[in-house]
């Protein structure tokens, strides 16, 4: 249940009773202090405008026709014409037992989840973490609210870079016949190849001679090919069961899947006008990309001497993803410095005709994940820090910590909790922050059980989860009826409600940091719910007692779906 929604729909129907124009809505809001009421409507000023009349007028007026009093109690008009919603505390705690977390929305749409999307020709790096987590949580929300999703995994399998690679494969097989070894360590062997392709003029020969080969198909060349890729996706693979992906090779949808289609969609566009030969490149000029000095920025999808770009791949995407998988909305997660490309491949796409006009096409950017010194994020040495590397130290930091909160745990239920609580603190450090901006890595704060973070989120929980054991009273018993009688038990039952209005506006947006707001909010209201209302205390009515139980357990399983939305476990205790 989406109260602001609810409340948005009925007051707007009413407002259109009056004569407001279908243009106008409600704007419903949840009010700024209590005094204003749980809700406020702005948008009475609005129409009071569009029908040239006295916005308090209208305001009063509204209040005549609106019929809300199966969930509000007191309505009224403050301001130049605002409306405070006051809801009933019975409809609160009747609603707040019922509300599931787990809501279906009827007329699902069929969503592209672009993310991930690392280069095979290396190891995946710290650069691909904000696309594959950010990517996998708008996911994980949008199949919830029941979405049909297809994550698109569209890994960068094919290009230059594979002729060096298959070249050096070459060389070393002849050598010492066994290649397992050698890639079993890609960063290296990426490295070795390059150097010499730099160094050897004959090996620089022989990479590109692999390139063309490989592009027409050579048997050979594709079957070393495909041991790398093998080799690299393994690799990914070992990173997002780490960090608790939902990516497998079924959401694979490699670049080189869409090869066959490149020259179609180069003499396709050609036939519809919109290329023209530009040094021997074939381009698209489109006028909404004219810059300030009045040059345009072209689109290229065909260079000189033949070879295909990023962009090609992505309009053959494009229409794979509009006519055979009929999608109406696609997302893609990837830094903000391909915002151009996006812009000009979704524009170029619908020239095209290439996708059905209904389709909504969005891409998600993102900023940089900055080190302590507010430059890109590097190792000491100023090299890139494998994702691995990155993970394995989280887990390692939080070993220790947990060591030290709770030394008579068993070693291996120590590493389980490191895990949980590692894995997820880097990934909630980054899902919290707005997107489109770039922060500061630092593990003290990310792992710290204070503030906005995973382990504050992650011990609220395990804290609910042992006021049940102590209380021997098993929470998916409780029945009887939630009261709501302190203002901390009310706030509390409020936020509860609003669980869906932060997950709806997760997928509007594509920024899970409303989820992780919310949550953290929720976890305050918790805490000063329990302070304020004691629930095992001696003396506390049996009735009140288990209201207050009830209370806890929504909240642990609001917190629960809530961190499984964002792809980060609960502990039963830590
Ligand atoms: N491989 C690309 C990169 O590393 C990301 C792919 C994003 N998806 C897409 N359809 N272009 O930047």
């Amino acid at each position: 249940m989406n109260i602001r929604q609810l409340l948005d729909d009925r007051i707007t129907a009413a407002l259109h009773t009056l004569g407001a124009p279908d243009t106008v809505t409600a704007i419903v809001k949840p009010s700024a202090r209590p005094e204003f009421g749980d809700y406020q409507a702005n948008g009475v000023m609005a129409a009071a405008k569009q029908l040239k009349t006295n916005p308090r007028e209208l305001a009063t007026r509204l209040l005549e026709v609106l019929d809300l009093s199966d969930l509000a109690d007191k309505l009224e008009v403050a301001g130049p014409g605002f409306i405070n919603i006051h809801l009933k505390n019975t409809w609160l705690s009747e609603t707040v037992g019922r509300a599931s977390a787990r809501q279906l929305t009827p007329n699902s749409q069929t969503i592209v989840v672009d993310y991930s999307g690392p280069n095979l020709a290396k190891e995946m790096h710290v650069g691909h973490l904000r696309s594959t987590i950010i990517g996998d949580a708008v996911a994980r929300v949008l199949e919830f609210q029941g979405h049909k999703v297809i994550r698109q995994n569209h890994v960068g399998d094919w290009g230059t870079q594979f002729g060096m690679l298959i070249a050096h494969m070459v060389s070393l097989k002849a050598h010492s016949g066994e290649l397992s070894m050698q890639l079993a360590d890609l960063e290296t062997f990426y490295r070795e190849a390059k150097k010499r392709f730099d160094d050897e003029p004959d090996f620089a020969d022989a990479a590109r001679d692999y390139v063309v080969k490989l592009q027409s198909g050579d048997a050979e060349c594709l079957g070393l090919w495909q041991q790398f890729i093998d080799t690299s996706l393994r690799h990914c693979e070992e990173v997002y069961a780490r960090l608790g992906v939902h990516l497998t090779r079924a959401d694979v949808m490699p670049e080189s899947a869409y090869n066959a289609d490149l020259a179609n969609i180069v003499s396709e566009l050609q036939e519809k006008g919109l290329l023209v030969e530009d040094q021997g490149a074939q381009c698209a000029f489109l006028d909404e990309f004219k810059n300030k000095d009045g040059s345009i920025t072209p689109i290229i999808v065909q260079k000189t001497g033949g070879g295909y770009l990023y962009a090609t791949t992505d309009l053959a995407a494009l229409r794979y993803r509009s006519g055979v998988l009929n999608i109406d909305r696609a997302l893609y997660f990837t830094d903000a410095r391909q915002a151009l490309h996006f812009q000009q491949v979704f524009l170029l796409a619908r020239k095209a005709g290439f996708v059905r006009e209904d389709i909504s096409l969005e891409h998600m950017p993102f900023g940089n994940m900055l080190g302590a010194d507010g430059k890109p994020f590097k190792t000491r040495s100023g090299g890139t820090v494998k994702l691995v590397d990155l993970l394995v130290e989280a887990e390692e930091r939080a070993f220790i910590l947990v060591t030290d909160k709770n030394p008579e745990l068993g070693e291996a239920e120590r590493h389980d909790i490191a895990r949980t609580v590692g894995i997820g603190a880097v990934k909630y450090a980054d899902l919290s922050k707005n997107r489109n901006s770039d922060y500061i890595f630092n593990w003290e704060t990310m792992l710290s059980f204070e503030g906005n973070t995973a382990p504050y989120l992650q011990y609220a929980y395990a804290r609910i989860k042992s006021i049940f054991r102590r209380s021997g009273v098993d929470a998916e018993a409780i029945s009887s009826p939630i009261s709501l009688q302190e203002s901390a038990e009310r706030t509390l039952a409020m936020k509860l409600l609003q669980f869906t209005e932060a997950t709806d506006s997760v997928v509007k947006e594509g920024l899970p940091n409303h989820l992780c707001t919310y949550l953290y909010e929720l976890a305050g209201n918790f805490m000063s719910f329990y302070e304020a209302c004691p629930i095992l205390k001696e003396g506390v009515a049996e009735e009140v007692r288990s209201s207050r139980l009830q209370l806890a357990n929504l909240t642990a399983q609001t917190l629960q779906t809530g961190l499984g939305l964002l792809g980060i476990g609960v502990l039963e205790r830590m």
